[in-house]
């Protein structure tokens, strides 16, 4: 499956993508890269891996739908089939959206529906919640809205500031959104009245249930 990675910084959760797309039984490739900032340091990381990347910044263009209409053109004649939203901080029309229904997904660090939006994680800890961690969901043009795909638990800590968080939060994403690629690729992702059906049998069923483990196995 042909992947377009959308990002506007660091670039963390596509270096995740880059390097699951590396092994050889992984059934997605990345084909292209689009920043809307030009600084985003996670363009280095798909130039190290040779993979083609575009610069879109959004204050050139007075109309949204106009910076739109070159993202959908360069995602469409690199031939994408799945665009992936990794750290992308442009909200989207409907109009976009629409065109990639289905076919568009993102993570958020946290688990949606609950602390969408900015500064997920100060705001967790000021809730006061124990658990934490991270969604990958198909985009509708409400932000972080949409059927979830997988989920990854996260414990909050009685030390954590939204730094610690953020970064125990981060190596999960780093496992879940491959994942979800994965089972997305090989067609196990169904959306069926606005929910996820995963197609599993046996033994897989509770495959994406499971909490990554943090250390590497
Ligand atoms: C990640 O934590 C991602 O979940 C979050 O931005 C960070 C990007 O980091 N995305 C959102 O908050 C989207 N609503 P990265 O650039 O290192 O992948």
């Amino acid at each position: 499956m042909k992947l377009g990675v959308l990002i506007s910084g660091r670039g963390s959760n596509l270096k995740s993508l880059i390097d699951a797309c590396a092994q050889p039984d992984f059934p997605a490739e990345i084909v292209c890269v689009l920043s809307n900032n030009p600084d985003a340091a996670g363009l280095a990381h798909a130039a190290r891996a040779g993979i083609p990347t575009q610069v879109f910044n959004h204050k050139d263009f007075a109309r949204r739908e106009t910076f739109e209409a070159l993202l959908d053109e360069a995602l469409r004649a690199a031939g994408v089939e799945l665009v992936c939203n990794a750290g992308f901080m442009r909200i989207l029309t409907d109009g976009f959206v629409a065109k990639w229904h289905n076919r568009q997904i993102n993570i958020h660090p946290s688990l949606l529906p609950s602390f969408k939006g900015l500064h997920v994680h100060q705001r967790t800890l000021e809730a006061g919640v124990r658990i934490s961690g991270c969604t990958v969901h198909y985009v509708r043009p409400e932000m972080d809205e949409g059927p979830i795909i997988a989920q990854a638990a996260v414990p909050v800590l009685p030390d954590d500031t939204p730094e610690t968080l953020s970064a125990r939060v981060l190596e999960a994403e780093h496992k879940l959104y491959p994942m979800a690629v994965r089972l997305i690729a090989e067609g196990k992702v169904r959306v069926v009245n606005e929910r996820v059906a995963l197609n599993f049998n046996g033994s897989d069923a509770a495959g994406p249930l499971f909490v990554p483990p943090l250390a590497s196995e």
